[in-house]
């Protein structure tokens, strides 16, 4: 093994953090932009009481709500405008995973002069990744993305139908205030979607990373088992106070480098996933439900081995020797048999998704994470033709 590992965000977590917004922002600025959605943290207030906190400890604030699910960069042109026009010095992310992931490249947005299209990574020539951003601390209200202790965005452009990404060191949130009850508002399907985007994190890198990293596949079976055993009871009843702690906790852990330290994670899943969903703004996590189980049936078969430990360590199954391919087909159909239990689609016809548009989809999921012929990265690397087998394979 050879790598570093470095993660800067400062965590708070626990339940009644979100009190210790004012004091905590108030450290990195005095007029805050407040990032948020299309109006969950209005309605179930927890705007209100971050405003609180910021009034108290004497932090201004001016707003950018209106952050779409699969956020736009038309809304990050927007936010960067508010910031610089109101003096914002710090910027607070207030909501899901499309929120955090608008505030911070507003964060980077407002300190660059171009267009902030620029900024994610599209196949252009000179991808101009920033390397200066304001201070960001992200208060996440959904369990999925760990947007909130990653250097990450995904951000899609709506007249090119392109979502992609960007993931630089000035787009570690200085501090992720972490507050489990914030999450319990979120509705039955969002919780189960953000389940397996959880999982799916980790499988990317159990999947898709180098061999020899026994630790690490052993950090990443523990994350799996608990976001399935916890998310389970999260669904079941979202007012569960200790399996939402205990499912967001997952969330960051899942993404948050560590999981992955060694690993060298390629995601495959995710690039054919915000395909998907910058053609058909569906929720991240219910594509990622249907296309992993899709992709996983294609890769075991190049490379069974893997799989089986997944259907032994995960299922508790019992393989014939390392390589029983049945084993491991048996272990991908237990894991989509628990995404369905907890009412995530695994079929595309589930997301109103035909086979019309798939070539484009493997154009565009080859855009920026390619070898030199073309394939998309992953383990095996895939062709455009295996991309859309695997698309087919989901219909
Ligand atoms: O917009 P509002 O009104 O806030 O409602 C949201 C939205 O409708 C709602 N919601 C959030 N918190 C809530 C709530 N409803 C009730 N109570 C609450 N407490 O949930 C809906 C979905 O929100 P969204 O932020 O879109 O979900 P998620 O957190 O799954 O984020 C998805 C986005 O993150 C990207 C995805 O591609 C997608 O664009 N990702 C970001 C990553 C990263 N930065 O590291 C990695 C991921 O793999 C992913 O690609
Ligand atoms: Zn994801």
């Amino acid at each position: 093994m050879d790598f570093e590992f470095y993660n800067p965000t400062h965590l708070i977590f626990g339940a009644g953090k979100l009190a210790q917004l004012g004091d905590v922002a108030g450290k990195h600025g005095k007029k805050a932009l407040i990032v948020t959605g299309g109006g969950s943290v209005k309605r179930s207030g927890i705007f209100d009481k971050a405003v609180a906190s910021l009034n108290a400890a004497g932090v201004a604030y001016a707003e950018c709500e209106g952050v779409e699910p699969n956020p736009r960069i038309t809304t990050v042109r927007r936010g960067a405008q508010i910031a610089r026009d109101e003096g914002s010095d710090v910027i607070i992310a207030l909501g899901g995973g499309s929120t955090m992931d608008a505030a911070k490249v507003i964060a980077a947005a407002v300190l660059y002069d171009g267009d902030p299209w620029d900024l994610i990574g599209h196949g252009q020539e000179n991808w101009v990744i920033p390397n200066q951003a304001l201070p960001i601390i992200t208060v996440p209200t959904l369990a999925a993305t760990g947007s909130e202790m990653n250097c990450g965005a995904v951000i899609s452009n709506d007249e090119t139908k392109v979502k992609s990404f960007v993931q630089t060191e000035c787009l570690f949130p200085k501090v992720a205030l972490v507050d489990p009850e914030l999450t319990l508002s979120v509705p039955k399907d969002q919780t189960a979607y953000g389940v397996c985007d959880i999982i799916t994190h980790v499988t990317e890198g159990y999947f898709n990373g180098v061999d020899g990293t026994p630790i690490q596949d052993r950090f990443a079976e523990g994350v799996i088992l608990n976001t399935i055993a916890w998310g389970q009871k999260a669904v079941a009843d979202g007012s569960d106070l200790e399996a939402r702690a205990q499912v967001q906790w997952a969330s960051i852990v899942a993404l948050n480098g560590f999981v992955q330290a060694g690993v060298e994670m390629l995601p495959p899943v995710h690039m054919i996933e915000h395909a998907l969903s910058a053609h058909h703004d569906i929720t991240h996590g219910a594509g990622l439900a249907v296309v992993n189980p899709a992709w996983m049936r294609f890769a075991a078969k190049a490379r069974p081995a893997k799989f089986v430990q997944f259907a032994e360590r995960i299922f508790g199954l019992r393989a014939k020797n390392s390589n029983d391919l049945d084993c491991a087909l048996k272990g991908i159909e237990r894991f989509e048999d628990f995404l369905k239990s907890i009412g995530c689609p695994t079929r595309l016809s589930e997301l109103g998704i035909d086979d019309a548009l798939f070539s484009q989809y493997a154009d565009d999921a080859v855009l920026v994470l390619h070898d030199e012929d073309g394939n998309l990265l992953g383990r095996p690397p895939m062709s455009k033709e295996d991309i859309v087998g695997v698309l087919r394979s989901a219909l």
